[in-house]
């Protein structure tokens, strides 16, 4: 199957799932909510999503692998990996704040090929092909033309669990604070992403994030002209766990305050 007919099966499969989390999102009742971590939570929303999707999209492309957030299937040293995380934005869910997506990568031996992320509340899909640019609901989507940082309007992730670098950032915080024009935290990082994509925000960062948080909406960042490093400035974002994407335009002077905190 060619690569946008794909992409095709796979908008239909997630607005078909972001249907049932949009009825569900009204009812989400405390006894639903188990703990992962301390602050790190599941609903079962999210495993009813999962499945779902991994039965959807495993008929979609037969012997494909997965690694999702809730780990209910393996299969990760196929050629071709689908890697999803059903609600990103939890916390978002359960407290009624809407903002929360589902998000879904396709990787091809290793390397993201597809990326989409579907904000069920706000029915906005974004997504991306490898190398055919970056659109949503549709429309073709482009990272911000701001070069300069006291206009730039920043979004990050505060940490929640790993608090190893907290002093680093909160000095970083400190500093942006005084050198941009705003920071915004909304709770869910592949959302955030795709601000980034359609130039709502100039640069996006956080530390703590896993791969199923990140790779479809850096796809969607890099196809829409922007740049995606991890706190190095390499591009093991996905392995890492820090991540920051620009516009590009900004991109040196973010990273040398990143760099300046985060040693
Ligand atoms: P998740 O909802 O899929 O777990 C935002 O900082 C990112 O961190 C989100 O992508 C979110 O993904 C994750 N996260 C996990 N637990 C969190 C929490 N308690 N508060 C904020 N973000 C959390
Ligand atoms: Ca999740």
């Amino acid at each position: 199957m060619q690569t946008h007919d794909i992409l095709r099966l796979l908008i239909e499969v997630a607005m078909r799932v972001g249907k049932h989390i949009k009825a569900q999102q009204a009812g989400v009742m405390l006894q639903d909510i188990s703990y992962k971590g301390k602050h790190d939570l599941v609903t079962e929303t999210d495993k009813q999503v999962e499945a779902a999707l991994v039965e959807a999209l495993g008929t979609l492309l037969p012997g494909s692998g997965f690694l999702t957030e809730e780990q209910t299937v393996g299969y990760q040293e196929r050629e071709y990996v689908w890697v999803i995380d059903p609600i990103d934005g939890t916390s978002n869910f359960i407290h009624g704040v809407p903002f929360f997506s589902i998000s879904i990568a396709l990787k091809h031996q290793g390397e993201s090929i597809l990326g989409l992320v579907y904000d069920v509340m706000r029915d906005e899909c974004f997504y991306a092909s490898k190398g055919a640019g970056a659109f949503l609901n549709g429309q073709v989507i482009h990272c911000s033309y701001n070069r300069i940082l006291d206009k730039a309007m920043i979004g990050t992730g505060m940490p929640y669990s790993d608090y190893s670098k907290l002093d680093a950032y909160m000095s970083c915080l400190k500093d942006l604070l005084q050198q941009t024009r705003a920071v915004r935290r909304l709770g869910s990082a592949a959302l955030d992403l795709c601000y980034v994509a359609a130039g709502r925000f100039d640069a996006f960062y956080e530390y703590g994030l896993k791969e199923y948080d990140v790779a479809a909406g850096a796809l969607i960042v890099e196809e829409a002209g922007g740049r995606v490093v991890d706190f190095r400035g390499g591009n093991q974002f996905n392995a890492s766990s820090t991540l920051l994407a620009t516009n590009s335009l900004v991109h040196d002077d973010m990273l040398r305050i990143i760099q300046t905190h985060f040693k």
